[in-house]
């Protein structure tokens, strides 16, 4: 092959992956609110939800063209981490702290009713995740080393707990190990006919995946309050995932913030080539081999499955989702930021 030919195969090479990264863009769509936003639900391409603190929630019904904002009334001071919405009328939302609550909306947000409330000390919900429509989880923080989980057979209406002693149920924690409710992402369930999977992942001074009656310990920073795995995405059906996380007192550094995991036989773990570019709070797969992750100094896409990762943005934001039935992905942050991957 002539020099000149393989240059110009190099040089096409490169105006292609120009162009690729020119296509994608994170748009703004609202912004300028003292929010932070952490809870995100899209139901489809045109209902989306956002919660945060200040007992704020977002609602749009038009792909996010407008957001309708309010305050719940009587938990103005709560900080809702999480949110899932079934549709433009229905959603729950799960507040951090004490006391643990989980309030439901069935007119858009305009009444809210509590539907799960625990006065126990320590309490802390982190993240909540369905299978469907109806059938849901909750993930808090260990109270006396047990891992703090609740299920809802209808759409959140009543929650039951597993009983303390029930160590498949209530897996037990090490010292220090806890959830993050940094995106509402660290858990992940699903549903298989009438079979469940499931996986949720930890951090501070240990980080782990619980996938199944699996766990593995994550070869994630760990060993700090700061450090850990932040969100888990998971393709059911192909049987792998991606988690990532990092130090979130030390959002620049690249040191074991993510990894892909095999779920196949025994849970296996493959290093990606280059790394996102920062601590992350989210991770989602947008399509089979495409995903999107985010955290607080930017935006990395990957099109290799999660090996190689891309920087798209530098803006900070802390959740990225994909719509449940449709194809966009949205994105919220600090500042009532909600943007559009467009
Ligand atoms: C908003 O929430 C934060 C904590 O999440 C709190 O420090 C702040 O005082 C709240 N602001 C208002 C106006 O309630
Ligand atoms: C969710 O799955 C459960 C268990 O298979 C089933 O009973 C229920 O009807 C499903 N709900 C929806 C809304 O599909
Ligand atoms: C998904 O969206 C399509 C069209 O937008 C609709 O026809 C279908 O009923 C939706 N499926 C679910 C499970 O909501």
């Amino acid at each position: 092959m002539s020099s000149s030919k393989i240059f110009s195969i190099i040089f096409s090479l490169i105006i292609c992956l120009q162009l690729n990264a020119q296509k994608i863009s994170i748009n703004i769509l609202d912004s300028g609110r003292k929010i932070s936003l952490r809870g995100l639900s899209v139901v489809n391409d045109n209902i989306i939800w956002a919660s945060g603190n200040n007992g704020t929630v977002a609602r749009s019904i038009n792909g996010g063209k407008t957001f309708a904002w309010l305050t719940v009334k009587g938990f103005e001071q709560r900080d809702f981490r999480d949110v899932e919405a079934f549709d433009s009328n229905t959603a729950l939302i799960m507040a951090v702290a004490e006391p643990a609550i989980i309030l439901k909306t069935k007119d858009g947000g305009k009444d809210w009713y509590k539907v799960f409330e625990d006065t126990t000390k320590g309490m802390f919900l982190d993240a909540m995740d369905f299978a469907n429509d109806s059938l849901g989880i909750v993930i808090g923080d260990p109270i006396n080393n047990k891992i703090f989980i609740a299920t809802t057979p209808n759409a959140g209406e009543k929650w039951f707990t597993a009983k303390g002693d029930d160590t498949i149920l209530n897996p037990v924690s090490f010292k220090g190990e806890a959830f993050f409710a940094a995106s509402g992402t660290n858990i992940a369930i699903h549903k298989n006919g009438n079979y469940f999977e499931g996986a949720f992942v930890s951090g501070g001074t240990v980080s782990r995946i619980f996938y199944n009656e699996k766990t593995e310990l994550l070869p994630i920073i760990q060993g700090k309050e700061t450090t850990g795995t932040n969100s888990v995405a998971i393709d059911f059906a192909a049987k792998k995932g991606v988690v990532v996380g990092g130090d979130f007192a030390n959002d620049k550094d690249t040191l074991l913030n993510c990894i892909l995991i095999n779920l196949k036989d025994s849970i296996q773990f493959i290093r990606p080539q280059t790394s996102p570019h920062g601590y992350r709070s989210c991770v989602a797969y947008i399509s089979k081999n495409t995903l999107i992750c985010c955290g607080t100094n930017g935006v990395d896409i990957s099109t290799d499955g999660g090996i190689n990762w891309q920087l798209i943005s530098t803006k900070s934001f802390n959740v990225c989702v994909k719509a449940k039935n449709g194809s966009a992905v949205f994105l919220a942050g600090v500042n009532g930021k909600i943007a559009k991957m467009e």
